[in-house]
């Protein structure tokens, strides 16, 4: 089936003038059950031919016999950086709109090994002190099954995207950010009967057909990734559309292991670990003034020693910023001397030293 496949869409022309197999513009070619999925991947300098070749192949691909349907990613070639030579780093591609930028000149996904660590919380509060500091900054919540956005920026969701003259997607704004959720989108119930394919399709036109800084993207997008090492992940990071992530764990040690898969994973892949935060480290008592930590102690430190992974801070667990997040006014924004705020503001500036931004 696949040569076939093959054989069909060398026949469609690049613009070279060669097939487009034989030219390279066809990548991760799968077929499952009549269903194919490819990249179609261009040089920069072609960007403006994928539209039009896109339609050609799935037209092409439909009037095969025994093809059920095609996912296409379309995406550019980086001009910056030689292809990667040695088998051992993963092939970077972009998956963007051919007509947009990357979304964002550096995308730092915040990953956890386990659900209800504070990864929402923690991307949110961060992007916050980001914007604050007059960066341009976004946050795609590829939580798919449970989005926190909505929630979090106080939007709820019945706030919807405008969309531009070509149907592009224009983020919504709260607190000095740009948004997007699946949250924004569909409603919830009808997402969580999405499989895994759509979920993905979903995501990577959130991520790179909407139009981020008004179409010439952002210094930082955040990406808040959903619980554990599932496909979402590996598909973000196989497609290099995160550059560094940073995992946040609490202090337990289950929670530890399960931040050291999410580490592990993520590394695989090429993604690079910016370091771990602890949230909820030890409950910051507003009578009293003194920091209990009824999870235990010292999960993060333990995982440096683990996995030679850099502890990039620790958010107390106050009641402050679980109040904040969930009435859509997160701590960092109430000002810097709040319980909680000057733990994320210190954690902004470790992580902007890191990623030079
Ligand atoms: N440092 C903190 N102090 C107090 N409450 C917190 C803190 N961090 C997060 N929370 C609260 O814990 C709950 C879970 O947080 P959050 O939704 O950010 O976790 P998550 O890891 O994104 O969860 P999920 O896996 O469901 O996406 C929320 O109610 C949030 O307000
Ligand atoms: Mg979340």
């Amino acid at each position: 089936m696949l040569d076939q496949v093959r054989d069909t869409l060398n026949r469609i022309k690049s613009p070279e003038g060669q097939g487009l197999v034989d030219a390279g513009y066809v990548q991760g070619l799968t077929e499952d059950k009549g269903l194919i999925r490819l990249v179609l991947e261009a040089p920069a300098d072609r960007a403006n031919a994928l539209p039009p070749l896109k339609s050609a192949v799935e037209q092409a691909l439909q009037a095969m016999d025994g093809v059920s349907g095609t996912q296409i990613i379309t995406t550019t070639q980086t001009t910056t950086k030689p292809a990667p030579q040695s088998s051992a780093a993963p092939e970077r591609r972009q998956p963007t709109d051919a007509n947009l930028p990357r979304p964002a000149r550096h995308v730092l996904g915040v990953a956890s090994g386990k659900g209800g660590v504070g990864k929402s919380t923690t991307a949110y509060n961060l992007a916050v002190a980001m914007a604050q500091d007059g960066l341009r900054v976004g946050i795609l919540d590829a939580d798919i099954y449970g989005p926190s956005v909505p929630v979090l920026s106080g939007l709820g969701a019945e706030a919807k995207p405008d969309l531009d003259d070509q149907k592009r997607m224009i983020p919504l704004k709260a607190h000095g950010l740009e948004l997007m959720s699946i949250g924004f989108l569909v409603p919830q119930d009808s997402a969580t009967v999405w499989r895994g394919p759509m979920v993905q399709n979903a995501l990577f036109q959130l991520y790179g057909s909407t139009l981020w800084g008004g179409g010439s993207g952002l210094d930082v997008l955040i990406v808040d990734l959903p619980p554990g090492t599932g496909d979402i992940q590996l598909s973000l990071a196989q497609q290099s559309a995160l550059d560094s992530a940073i995992i946040v764990t609490t202090p337990q040690d289950l929670s530890m292991i399960d931040a050291l898969k999410g580490v592990s994973m993520l590394e695989k892949v090429g993604t690079r670990i910016l370091g771990v935060v602890e949230n909820m480290s030890g409950f910051l008592c507003s009578n009293c003034g003194t920091i209990h930590n009824i999870f235990g102690q010292g999960a993060a430190e333990k995982l440096k020693i683990a996995k030679n992974i850099e502890f990039l801070g620790e958010i107390p667990l106050t009641l402050e910023v679980r109040e904040g997040a969930d009435s859509g006014n997160p701590i960092v924004q109430q000002g810097g001397e709040k319980e909680g705020s000057a733990q994320y503001l210190q954690l902004k500036d470790i992580i902007r030293q890191k990623i030079s931004i």
